[in-house]
């Protein structure tokens, strides 16, 4: 009967050709194959612990499941039209291979524990990959920071606020700051990761069963740090994976807000950086085009991480307990958003760590006069003016500059109040210097920050690498 489906006992006719296309899953779950067959192999050494088959019984399952292995590793396994998924897959070829041993594969179990153990173990491994992807970025980041120099001799370029030119900050704080924000997501991901370490299996189809299995003894076998604590949940929770997607969304918004400020850099208007031609693109018409693809397509791809958590959310509000076939549709969004962010890290992490950067672009631009006046305003402070007046008075003297063309420093240094040595602090490379403020963009509080910042990697790595080691 291997043209029949696996639940096929109380159906008088095949199922339609419109119903298997419609609700197979196959296409897409095969990839949880290595997944499905560990579950499988701790299943069974569960029945043979709680002596619901015997030692030998279980021996031999277990060696059918390493063929199906083999076959599925070297691309020989035969689907047949059948196979609605990957678990109902492989549960046939095991009985083909072992016969009615190998029928006693699900004894005790339901693809509903079934599938939401090999999910939960899928994600384990690959979510400790983006992890560690995204930790590549870091470094790539960090380095390019190191690179530029965090001290008084560092390289600078304008800080912007609204878009517009602000206060010089250091080229290492500006790259720092992405670096912050990506190592959140790497404490967010570890914590989801640490989260859905809960092993389903032996909730059955909703409510446990009425063999003596030992739910414990297979979540230990499985690696998992501990087990479910109600089937029901067990079966119907997908919380884990709108984490995940939540996750990997919001380092695809992160990236994408990287990639915005790539494709502006590379524009001929700011002109601050210069990509590898090897992680560039060119137009099909226009000869002369060198495109910062990778920066779009980081900055577009993050609408479609978003839409995958938003349609998972949507998938799941208002589902009635326990299991639904609503939640198949878990697994699509969450295959691509892994996916997707995975190539987005490397791409990006390539194209940054090869591009060169105009830092006299970067300094003339921060240099620009108008974007000391905040230091000039702090100068009358320091000297005992009110802050609103002494903002005032800059502002006007900005206002003065603007309206007849006139260096703002040669009106400061005719001001009564500021002067010469107040205009001092409108030379090149003054202003950037001027910044105290622990975790400011000064050299000295920079220095502190990338050790802050080295520091913070390096707990980060050491959780990573244990993460990766464990599955
Ligand atoms: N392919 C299904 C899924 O991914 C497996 C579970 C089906 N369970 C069921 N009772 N029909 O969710």
């Amino acid at each position: 009967m291997t043209d029949q489906p696996l639940w096929h006992g109380r159906f008088d006719s095949s199922p339609a050709d419109a119903l298997l296309k419609f609700t197979q899953s196959l296409s897409f779950d095969k990839r949880l194959w290595r997944d499905d067959i560990t579950g499988s192999i701790a299943h069974v050494r569960g029945l043979a612990h709680a002596e619901i088959i015997s030692v030998a019984e279980s021996e031999k399952i277990i060696l059918a499941l390493n063929t199906v292995a083999t076959e599925m590793s070297s691309g020989k396994f035969e689907f047949v039209a059948s196979d609605e998924d990957i678990h109902t897959a492989i549960e046939r070829r095991v009985t083909q291979l072992a016969g009615d041993t190998g029928a006693k594969l699900h004894t005790g179990r339901s693809r509903n524990d079934q599938v939401a153990t090999a999910l939960r173990l899928w994600c384990k491994r690959e979510l400790a990959h983006v992890a560690k992807l995204t930790l590549d970025l870091c470094d790539v980041l960090s380095t390019r920071a190191t690179e530029s120099g965090w001290g008084a001799a560092g390289d600078y370029l304008p800080g912007y606020t609204h878009m517009q030119r602000a206060q010089p900050v250091l080229l290492a704080h500006h790259f720092a700051a992405h670096t912050w924000a990506l190592m959140r997501d790497l404490d967010r991901l570890t914590q989801t990761i640490e989260r859905l370490d809960v092993s389903p299996l032996g909730a059955g189809a909703l409510a446990g069963s009425s063999l003596p299995l030992d739910a414990d003894f297979v979540a230990r076998e499985l690696g998992f740090s501990r087990r479910f604590n109600n089937s029901l949940d067990a079966v119907s929770d997908r919380d884990f994976v709108a984490e995940a997607l939540f996750d990997i969304a919001l380092i695809g918004v992160h990236l994408s807000r990287l990639g915005e400020e790539w494709v502006l850099w590379t524009t001929q208007e700011f002109g601050f950086a210069v990509l590898d031609d090897a992680y560039a693109t060119g137009s099909s018409m226009l000869p002369q085009k060198k495109n910062a693809d990778i920066a779009e397509l980081a900055r577009g791809k993050s609408g479609r991480l978003i839409g995958n958590l938003t349609g998972l959310l949507a998938t799941l509000k208002a589902m009635p307990l326990a299991y639904n076939r609503d939640l198949q549709e878990d697994k699509e969004p969450l295959f691509d958003s892994v996916d997707q962010v995975s190539l987005a890290l490397q791409a990006l992490g390539g194209m940054i760590a090869t591009a060169k950067f105009n830092t006299d672009a970067m300094k003339s631009a921060a240099d620009a006069q108008l974007l000391g006046a905040t230091d000039l305003a702090e100068w009358l402070v320091a000297k005992g003016m009110p802050f609103r007046q002494a903002h005032a008075r800059v502002g006007a003297l900005v206002s003065k500059s603007i309206r007849d063309s006139v260096s703002l420093a040669k009106l400061v240094e005719a001001d009564d109040e500021l002067g010469k040595s107040a205009a001092e602090l409108l030379q090149p490379g003054v202003g950037v210097s001027r910044r105290t403020t622990q975790g400011g963009s000064g050299p000295v509080p920079a220095v502190a920050q990338s050790a802050e910042l080295g520091a913070a990697l390096t707990v980060l790595r050491t959780r990573i690498a244990a993460l990766i080691n464990s599955r």
